[in-house]
């Protein structure tokens, strides 16, 4: 099966793809994990990564694209995935397109969003940068949202249940659509 997790920053995406990938026993190809590592050292790439990031903005998108595809088109991901963090907008699956079967959104307000991450406290979770990342992520996830309403099964979660409930609502539904 081939999973997206899409939701503001802060919605739970990789908290939630860290237990369906457990429970259903397929890999995550977490974009911001490979970036953050990209990001490591002195090379003028790493340094750019850092600059990009730390302002909450996004890598381009062409570049993003091609990481991802590198990472899907390993062996392990053969059986399945789930990605939190690509496309994060509409121009990036015509660079590559994952072809998921199933979209889980994670909606969550703003105001929820900034709460968890000034309590999260990571590099990127300044306020400068969260009010760009919740800008820039909230304008493209309502484009992706109606792009895949047309090709892909979406599954509108509620993200502000605890991480519990939100994980047993979609094993549910994934559960319930995988049985034949
Ligand atoms: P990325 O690392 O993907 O960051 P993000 O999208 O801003 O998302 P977060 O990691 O902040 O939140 P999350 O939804 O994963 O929530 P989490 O589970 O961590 O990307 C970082 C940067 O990389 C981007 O800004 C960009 O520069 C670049 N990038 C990445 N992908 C890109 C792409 N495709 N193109 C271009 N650039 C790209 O949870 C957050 C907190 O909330 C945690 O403390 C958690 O414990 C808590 N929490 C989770 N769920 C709940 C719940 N139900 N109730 C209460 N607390 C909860």
């Amino acid at each position: 099966m081939r999973i997206l997790l899409i939701g503001l920053p802060g919605s739970g995406k990789t908290t939630q793809a860290l237990k369906i990938s457990k429970d259903l026993n397929i890999v995550e190809v977490k974009t911001g994990e490979i970036l953050r590592e990209l990001a490591k050292g002195d090379s003028p790439l790493a340094q750019q990564l850092r600059e990009i990031m730390a302002k909450g903005e996004l890598v381009d998108d062409q570049f993003t694209a091609q990481i991802v595809k590198e990472r899907i088109e390993q062996e392990d991901c053969k059986r399945g995935f789930i990605v939190d963090g690509y496309p994060r907008n509409v121009e990036q699956l015509k660079f590559f397109d994952p072809n998921f079967d199933l979209v889980i959104y994670l909606n969550i307000s703003a105001e929820e969003a900034k709460k968890r991450l000034i309590a999260r406290g990571r590099s990127d979770d300044t306020p400068d940068a969260i009010e760009t990342r919740i800008k820039i992520q909230g304008d493209n996830l309502k484009a992706l949202l109606e792009y895949f309403s047309e090709t892909t099964k979406v599954l509108n979660i509620d993200g502000e249940k605890s991480i519990n409930q939100v994980a047993k609502e979609t094993e549910e539904y994934i559960k319930s659509g995988t049985k034949d």
